[in-house]
């Protein structure tokens, strides 16, 4: 199963959230050039191009359903294309980048990669999920790592690339930026019950999952989930404390 864009917005309040969290702290100049990393759907694209006055901003995405349909939001200093975050090039006034890459894997080796790419007196700001521990996503990876999932993902799991949040501020002063911002925040979100949180995970973190399996194993593994859920919270509402790291750096006039 793809990215679906339906499945994904249907959280979007929730999903958005942190974006009002991560704009206070870009760096306002005119004529910017901007690159969206994992910009899915385009709406928190256009609302940071928005922002930006006379700026050039890029979304770039894998996901040609989640494309298709950020396309209908470009305008004239907007557009959308797809390209891998993995394998960015050329140089940007902001390297922006909103719940996309945790998908990535080696952080370490990726944020040093992503601060070539930001000009001098450029700014990068990242905002990801640190929700890992949560018992929901152990639930994903145990699950997965049981039969006859386990088997049907040829012994495929997913382990979150992301590190805890001092590891990110070694990792940039390192790199010698200034400006260095990071916090952690936590989002309480309010789920009707477990099957509602099953949904939402399947919007997101299931994704790799489903997209490995056949449709018969598909619906047996949203079973498994929803089974795992509901032993987890019996009842609704669930609360759903999601936590996610926010960071934002800049890189100086004069190398260090
Ligand atoms: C959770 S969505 C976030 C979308 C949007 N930034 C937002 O906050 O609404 C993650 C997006 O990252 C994209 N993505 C995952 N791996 C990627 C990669 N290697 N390169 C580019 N995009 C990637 C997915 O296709 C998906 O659209």
């Amino acid at each position: 199963m793809p990215w679906d864009p339906d499945l994904y917005l249907a959280f979007q309040k929730e999903r958005f959230a942190p974006f009002e969290d991560l704009l206070p702290v870009i760096r306002v100049r005119p004529g910017l050039s901007v690159v969206d990393l994992g910009c899915g759907t385009g709406e928190l694209t256009l609302r940071l191009a928005d922002h930006l006055p006379g700026s050039e901003v890029l979304g770039v995405d894998t996901s040609e359903p989640m494309l298709e349909r950020a396309a209908a939001l470009q305008r004239p200093g907007l557009r959308f294309e797809r390209r891998d975050l993995r394998r960015l090039d050329g140089a940007w006034d902001l390297v922006f980048s909103h719940a996309a890459i945790h998908w990535v894997e080696d952080h370490r080796a990726l944020i040093p990669a992503l601060l070539t790419h930001v000009n001098p007196g450029g700014q990068l700001a990242l905002q990801f999920p640190s929700n890992h521990h949560h018992a929901a996503h152990r639930a994903v990876v145990e699950t997965a790592g049981e039969e006859p999932f386990k088997t049907a993902l040829e012994g495929w799991n997913r382990i979150s690339p992301v590190l805890p949040m001092a590891s990110y501020a070694e990792i940039l002063y390192e790199e010698g930026v200034t400006d260095m911002r990071i916090f952690e925040k936590i989002y309480p979100h309010i789920m009707e019950n477990a099957d509602a949180l099953a949904m939402w995970l399947s919007g997101t973190t299931l994704v790799p999952y489903l997209d490995r399996l056949d449709d018969l194993y598909r619906e047996y593994f949203l079973q498994a989930m929803r089974r795992k859920l509901r032993a987890l919270w019996p009842s609704g509402p669930v609360f759903y404390p999601f936590r996610r790291i926010l960071l934002s750096a800049v890189r100086p006039e004069v190398a260090p």
